[in-house]
């Protein structure tokens, strides 16, 4: 049985910074690709009407044009700005969601975005329901899904007393950025890597996640969260499961979560010595932000995984702000051959599988070639798969899209998001305080122990591919 597609898509939290910055580009681009012919309703307590809503859509899309270096799809955008109606009123207000449920009129499967703080998440979907706005409907909530296990599971009870599992979407946008599905289609369409994706050929896993830039214009926000809630919990747990999780037996949605979910369980949970924190210098001074705030804007850490096939091999996980570059990558060290029959090998050995995940999307193989001349000495080389389709989705636009479907695959279910917190539950509360470090710079020093003899692969600026 298909499921139907929605018919109206409510965004709450129409007025805010995400609904700038990733909704209505998504929207005109649905919009702009196959219609997304349904009423769009965005609700939010601002004191608006419908017309400033239209320019908020019309800002938000010239600015993210302006980024992309493209023109706004003025077509697109006239459709979109059509069928944008705006619903004002406080959340904790009944009359709200009466108002809501004219404006759905005869809507049979709502989509609701709950684009606001989880803190809302349960007042807004009891109203959902007290209003009959939930009936037959979909809810699509935000991260971070909770602030520990507790929350979580308290969060999962709530949205369970008004939707179905098979109704929630917790969105992870990770999961709908091409490269991270990459991980899967390579791992799982390439017979090659089975045999050697295991503790016999694997020595160490690490990602970084970089980004230069800090936290300007979202101080409190993340004085709530950390990069432990911030993206470790989320964004690299997951692809951290999508790289390990076992092959699974076909591509429905139930089948891959059931693999993830045993992965995400065999994650060892973290203990405080397998964790450094940081925060880089200057963080106290951002507005928003305490000025003797203990809250991480670095963290690195050991992670183990207690399968047949990862026992022993250490998945060597940072992320951080005010680092060197923005960029996520993955690097999957193979152990050293048995014996050197040629040269001797130095450290870092070079077989290595290395996955850009973002700015570009790279697929790199690290070998070793030998140098020309008598001698049989090599050098490292590595084979480059790249791609370039010029047409990916955004993230938001990927995942909003399966949403309005009913297509769960990419979204994160309740086991899955419970298990992930599993991991990181007793390093939330910490005594050792955050260690300082400079911008523009690896982190804190003592980073550097928790990624063993070899160090961490520093990401490196990617080079531009020879025409
Ligand atoms: C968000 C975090 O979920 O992901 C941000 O809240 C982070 O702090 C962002 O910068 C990174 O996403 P992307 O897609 O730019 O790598």
């Amino acid at each position: 049985m298909t499921n139907p597609v929605s018919d109206a898509l409510v965004f709450f939290g129409a007025t805010g910074d995400l609904a700038y910055k990733q909704i209505f580009p998504a929207l005109l681009a649905m919009v702009a690709r196959d219609g997304l012919d349904v009423p769009i309703i965005g609700v939010a307590h601002a004191g608006w009407s419908v017309e400033q809503l239209r320019q908020r859509a019309r800002d938000s899309v010239t600015e993210a044009a302006k980024k992309a270096g493209a023109a706004v799809d003025e077509a697109a955008l006239a459709k979109l700005a059509a069928r944008l109606q705006y619903v004002d009123g406080d959340y904790n207000d009944a009359a709200t969601f009466t108002q809501l449920k004219q404006a759905l009129g005869g809507a049979k499967t709502p989509l609701h975005y709950l684009a606001i703080p989880p803190s809302l998440f349960g007042t807004v979907v009891t109203h959902l329901k007290a209003a009959g706005c939930a009936d037959g409907a979909r809810v699509v909530v935000e991260k971070p899904f909770g602030r520990d296990l507790a929350s979580a599971q308290a969060l999962n009870r709530t949205l369970h007393t008004v939707f179905p599992e098979s109704a929630i979407f917790r969105i992870d946008h990770y999961l709908g950025k091409e490269a991270v599905q990459n991980l899967l289609y390579f791992r799982f369409a390439n017979s090659v890597l089975e045999p050697v994706w295991n503790n016999r050929y694997v020595d160490s896993v690490q990602i970084t996640m970089a980004e230069e830039f800090g936290v300007d214009g979202r101080g409190s926000f993340y004085e709530s969260v950390g990069a432990i809630r911030d993206v470790l919990q989320n964004h690299l747990l997951q692809v951290t499961s999508l790289l390990a999780m076992d092959a699974p037996i076909g591509s429905s949605p139930a089948a891959l979560n059931a693999e993830k979910l045993r992965l995400f369980r065999a994650m060892r949970p973290l203990a405080p010595p397998d964790v450094v924190r940081g925060q880089f210098k200057g963080y106290r001074e951002v507005s928003g932000v305490a000025a003797d705030s203990d809250v991480e804007t670095f963290v690195a850490l050991r992670l183990h995984i207690d399968t047949w096939r990862w026992s022993g091999v250490p998945f060597c996980i940072r992320a951080g702000k005010k680092l060197p570059l923005t960029t996520t990558q993955v690097v999957v060290d193979m152990k050293a051959p048995p014996l050197s029959v040629f040269d001797a090998i130095a450290a870092p050995q070079s077989n290595y599988f290395r996955f850009r995940l973002s700015p570009q999307v790279v697929i790199a193989e690290g070998m070793r070639v030998k140098r020309p001349g008598e001698a049989m000495q090599g050098e490292p080389v590595e084979l480059i798969a790249r791609h370039h389709s010029g047409v990916e989705m955004s993230p938001y636009e990927r995942l909003l899209g399966d949403a309005l479907r009913g297509d769960n695959s990419l979204f994160t279910s309740d086991e899955c998001v419970e298990a992930a917190w599993r991991v990181v539950d007793s390093v939330l509360e910490h005594e050792d305080p955050v260690r300082p470090y400079e911008p523009g710079s690896w982190g804190p020093s003592e980073a550097a122990a928790l990624a063993g003899d070899e160090g961490w692969h520093d990401p490196q600026p990617e080079a531009t591919p020879p025409c």
